[in-house]
């Protein structure tokens, strides 16, 4: 077996995202126990910064080993349970994902569905929600397959009213655009790490409520091992045992009762992501990632290419763009990758070969690699034939950095 030779990249897609070599350089550290006092400081910081970058004052605010389907997959199985009513409005595939982690967990699962490329209106999911009461609401924030950031600021009142959950996956929204976890009543959200984050995959902040809190713990079940005679068995137990949120609970907590051997490394990639980006500022970092996301908007339509359902309900952290006629989407994104060592991403379902998804998020989403990356897309789109106005493009490009900040604080309430 050969050395392992990793080459270089531009990653611009929707996740993975290249990553800050802070983030890379803290995970070099050597391994500390998970009950070392050292390590459980490092996990007492890491819940406080989960839950600042949730604008939450939520007790319950830890990281899931695991990527972040785990994280929904932790939620969704411990708050359902079999013969409970659901309601997943699904504008792409992540809805989907939902549905299919509902079902699983014996959910009874209505869905709603809008076009994809397209959001819901939240009047018609608050009038869907007040017809069927259901237990739990899980909706998908920024469905990274269109493209689309979902308004959900209003559901959360309309579910409270009769005593709902609202679960949200903000997976690729989290830490590019505001998520407010307790101004807009959501009462448990999963956030992403090789998203807008920007540390590698494998660890998934998420936070939740003390209602959802109470709720799950009527299911709650020590295992065998670990039990004491102060521990009762619930009826209805979550099945999964690893992602059982009541007994990561006693993990997360001064109990620290044993449970999975923490991934300590991920911890610390997780430490220097968020101390990095609540050193940058929360309405910064939004701000950059808008202004990016605008920059290549402008560069791409300068250029010639034309911008998937532009304005509508946009992520400030992916960009969809047609695939020009008569070109293969796939084919050029290999050359892409192979030739100029840039990778991007296709979609899915009915938008598979129609759009190519571009990430700006998080590390990536900074002016150097978008001009770079201007550069070598369009020279790649010239090279497979494409007739583009690169320079047009990339003045664009600069023109959107060239102009003065627009403040985005009035985005974000204050801690
Ligand atoms: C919106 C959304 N939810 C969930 C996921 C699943 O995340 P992971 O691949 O980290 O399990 C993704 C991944 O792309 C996503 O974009």
């Amino acid at each position: 077996m050969s050395e392992l030779k990793i080459n270089h990249r531009l990653i611009m897609t929707p996740g993975p995202t290249m990553v800050d070599p802070r983030v890379s350089q803290a995970m070099s550290n050597q391994i500390l126990g998970q009950f070392d006092p050292d390590f459980t400081q490092i996990m007492n910081d890491n819940m406080a910064m989960i839950r600042k970058s949730f604008h939450t004052k939520n007790q319950w605010a830890f990281p899931i080993d695991g990527t972040s389907r785990a994280g929904n997959e932790a939620i969704i199985g411990s708050i359902v349970k079999p013969g409970d009513s659901v309601l997943v409005p699904v504008f792409g595939r992540f809805g989907d994902l939902f549905v299919e982690l509902a079902q699983r967990a014996g959910g009874r699962v209505t869905t709603m569905t809008a076009d994809w490329g397209t959001v819901f209106d939240q009047d018609q999911i608050i009038s869907e929600i007040k017809r069927l009461k259901p237990k739990v609401v899980a909706i998908v924030h920024g469905e990274t397959s269109t493209g689309r950031l979902q308004p959900i600021d209003r559901l959360g009142k309309a579910i409270h009213e009769y005593g709902g959950f609202l679960v949200v996956d903000a997976v690729a929204s989290y830490m590019g655009t505001p998520v407010e976890v307790d101004r807009w009543e959501l009462d448990a959200v999963v956030g992403g790490a090789q998203k807008c984050l920007s540390i590698p995959s494998g660890i998934t902040p998420i936070t939740f409520n003390d209602r959802f809190a109470a709720e799950i713990n009527q299911r709650k079940r020590v295992e065998q091992g670990v039990r004491t005679a102060l521990d009762q068995s619930g009826s209805q137990f979550i099945t999964s045992n690893y992602l059982d949120l009541t007994q990561l609970q006693d993990y997360w907590s001064p109990r620290r009762l044993n449970h999975h051997t923490e991934a300590t490394v991920a911890d610390y990639g997780l430490h220097e992501g968020l101390r990095l980006a609540l050193h940058e500022g929360l309405p910064a970092r939004f701000n950059r990632h808008l202004r990016v996301h605008q920059a290549l908007n402008a560069g791409l339509t300068a250029m010639g290419l034309t911008i998937y359902h532009q304005g509508d309900h946009e992520m400030p952290m992916v960009t969809c763009v047609q695939i020009p006629d008569k070109l293969d989407g796939d084919a050029f994104r290999q050359s892409l990758l192979e030739q100029f060592g840039v990778e991007i991403s296709s979609s899915f379902g009915s938008l598979q070969g129609k759009i190519w998804r571009i990430g700006t998020m998080g590390y990536s989403a900074q002016k150097g690699f978008i001009l770079t990356f201007i550069a070598l897309f369009g020279a790649a789109l010239l090279q497979a034939g494409i007739s583009v106005d690169l320079k047009a493009g990339l003045d664009a490009t600069q023109a959107v950095f060239e102009r003065p900040n627009a403040p985005v604080d009035s985005l974000v309430s204050t801690l």
